[in-house]
């Protein structure tokens, strides 16, 4: 009896230690992270362009069918988007559009800010006007960071930032720009390859400013196989996925490693992870039974051939069952879709995130 009264005392114990330990490691996560900064374009928008003049806005039924409370809040989505589920991983609030807290007198940056646009791409020209550009958003984000420096001090202010995950995705817009206006192109002919060497240049010099600024912890969301939107296969006469603009996918995500990669050689203290979004997405679409879903061609959200005509609008046609669909409208994914994305990203592995998870990179 008394060895029974030891051994329950144990295990007792034992799970005492175990649920300690769950709670440390949870706990673990939400310290080591105080705040997301998120960069990009409408894969992570979460209202800034309700803010501005613009046809690129997202802030009307059916988007956000699916969010709480069935609300147009400006994500290009029927529901959550992949910022979203980034910071409810990390136990965070999302982080609120910037256009929203800069237009308050009290404004707090340090619970993270959210500067992605959609439209937004690593070149200028992309969608120029009607967007807040990559530049323009590192620009804004200057301006936090100098914020952020009066309010907190200086080195409280750089260990905040050093903490905080930067959160990037931004390259689609550019390519499918590039692919709508080339559809002759062969897949990885010589001026495509010089266009996307041309956006990783811009993109080293946009990352060696967030580091300027602070950045110590990157997380780069490479770009999807946008070849395969409801939008670009609907320009082909058999459906295919566009073979230019998933090469061009390819290539960008790779170089965007090396850039990465060459950088944390240069500064030890430069941690990152990168999303490889083209690959993890494509086998939702080469196998989409095997991942949950029943539709990965056609969009959920539109009107004309493949739901890809036209926009998601009050007036298009939505399909019944969000969650069997990989795509909601012409561009963007579901937020099952983000989510099961999401999922892979924060505990997944090589050759979808490397060289660590998200999880991996909170803990730094
Ligand atoms: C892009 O625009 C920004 C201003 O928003 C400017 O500072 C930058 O030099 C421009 N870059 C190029 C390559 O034109
Ligand atoms: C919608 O699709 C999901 C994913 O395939 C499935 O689990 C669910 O049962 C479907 N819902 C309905 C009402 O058919």
């Amino acid at each position: 009896m008394g060895v029974n009264i030891v051994a329950s005392c144990s295990l007792a114990a034992l799970m005492v230690f175990m649920a300690a330990s769950l709670f440390l490691s949870t706990v673990t996560v939400a310290a080591s992270v105080p705040a997301v900064y998120v960069f990009g374009d409408s894969l992570a928008d979460v209202g800034n362009n309700d803010y501005l003049v613009t046809v690129l806005k997202a802030d009307f039924s059916h988007n956000g069918m699916d969010y709480p409370g069935g609300k147009a809040t400006g994500r290009f989505s029927n529901g959550k988007n992949s910022a979203d589920f980034i910071a409810e991983k990390l136990g965070l609030a999302t982080s609120p559009p910037y256009l929203a807290l800069s237009s308050s007198s009290n404004a707090n940056y340090a619970n993270g800010v959210s500067f992605a646009s959609g439209g937004a791409g690593v070149s200028n020209a992309t969608n120029t006007d009607l967007c807040i550009t990559f530049d323009k958003q590192i620009e804004y984000y200057s301006g936090v960071y100098a914020s952020l420096a009066r309010s907190l001090g200086q080195a409280q202010s750089d260990n905040h930032l050093a903490k905080s995950i930067f959160a990037i995705t931004i390259g689609s817009n550019d390519i499918i720009h590039y692919a709508k206006a080339n559809t002759a192109a062969g897949a990885g002919d010589g001026p495509s390859q010089q266009y996307v060497h041309t956006l990783i240049q811009s993109l080293t010099g946009q990352l060696q400013s967030l580091y300027n600024l602070g950045a110590r912890k990157v997380l780069f969301l490479g770009t999807g196989p946008v070849g395969c939107t409801p939008s670009l296969r609907e320009l082909s006469s058999t459906k295919d996925c566009s073979a230019l603009a998933n090469a061009m996918a390819v290539q960008y995500n790779k170089a965007a490693e090396a850039v990465l990669s060459g950088m944390s050689a240069q500064h030890p203290d430069l941690h990152y992870a990168l999303f490889d979004s083209s690959a993890a997405l494509l086998r939702y679409i080469d196998q989409p039974a095997a991942y949950g879903f029943a539709e990965a061609k056609a969009a959920c959200c539109g009107l004309g051939d493949m739901h890809a005509k036209i926009a998601c609008t009050p007036l298009s046609a939505y399909c019944a069952n969000r969650s069997d669909h990989v795509f909601w409208d012409f561009y963007h994914p579901t937020e099952a879709t983000a989510q099961k994305l999401t999922d892979t990203a924060f505990d997944g592995s090589a050759p979808f995130i490397f060289p660590i998870n998200i999880r991996q990179l909170s803990a730094i």
